[in-house]
């Protein structure tokens, strides 16, 4: 059985005076839901408040980018063994990092390597973009994006977490049909189990992510391969994100 885990990418929004807000309602709300795991991602300027905020709670902390040098004479980065102590995930893949930040499958590949070796817990996002989808290349598009970011792995890493976010569906209010979101995420889980072992792809937790609100989670929930939820808008609403939380805990209950 795979605990569900659901994430909260907050992009770049809140003031600090929000954040605090959020990061407390979420600490409090979430204090007594167990049978899900729940991170958040906050802008980095709140990091630190997050994981003071968030210490010894049910809510863990995440990042939404790394640099993949450990060090060095890059402005405006930041490293994944400087965020050991702070965070514990690390998003990497996202579809605004590869489409607005033009980063590439072997960034990806180059960025996971990093979070891995700082011991942090990567949540790796793949999804086509609606021209992909209407010409059939769906499948072609997780394939490449998964063989790009896992190439030279020899072992699946029990701590990934793939977030299946078709672009189409991110921040739009189309969310996929839930029979399109299970295809997607079990062909995730398929392919990944082709690289490596079926039974640690058995074992690996994927994400639908891409306009997840508390009205849709449940029949998202509802299918065998769909682990958990990457929540980008509901995610800066405390009630909401805790509803797609205890969606998700109810419909993985064993
Ligand atoms: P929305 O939930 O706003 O569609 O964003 C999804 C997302 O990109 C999460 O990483």
């Amino acid at each position: 059985m795979r605990t569900p885990i659901v994430g909260g990418n907050w992009k770049m929004h809140t003031t600090r005076a929000e954040a605090l807000a959020l990061l407390v309602a979420l600490r409090d709300g979430l204090a007594d839901l167990g049978g899900v795991e729940v991170a958040v991602f906050p802008p980095a300027p709140w990091l630190g408040d997050a994981s003071n905020i968030l210490e010894g709670s049910n809510v863990a902390v995440g990042v939404q980018n790394v640099y993949w040098e450990p060090r060095g004479a890059f402005t405006g980065e930041q490293s994944a063994a400087m965020l050991v102590g702070a965070a514990r995930h690390v998003l990497v893949g996202h579809s605004e990092r590869r489409h607005v930040f033009g980063e590439t499958d072997a960034d990806v590949s180059r960025k996971l390597r990093s979070i891995l070796d700082a011991g942090l817990h990567p949540v790796l996002a793949v999804g086509e973009l609606q021209e992909e989808r209407d010409a059939g290349a769906t499948m072609d598009v997780l394939r490449r994006q998964l063989d790009g970011a896992l190439t030279g792995l020899d072992e699946l890493p029990t701590t990934l977490v793939v977030a299946y976010e078709p672009v189409w569906a991110i921040g739009t209010g189309r969310t996929a049909t839930p029979e399109a979101a299970q295809e997607a995420c079990a062909a995730v889980r398929s392919m990944v189990a082709e690289r490596f072992e079926a039974a640690a792809a058995s074992g690996l937790r994927v994400q639908y992510g891409g306009s997840v609100t508390p009205q849709n989670i449940e029949v998202l929930a509802a299918q065998p391969d769909i682990d958990g939820a990457l929540v980008g808008g509901a995610s800066l609403n405390a009630e909401a994100f805790i509803a797609i939380c205890r969606a998700l805990a109810a419909a993985k209950r064993i």
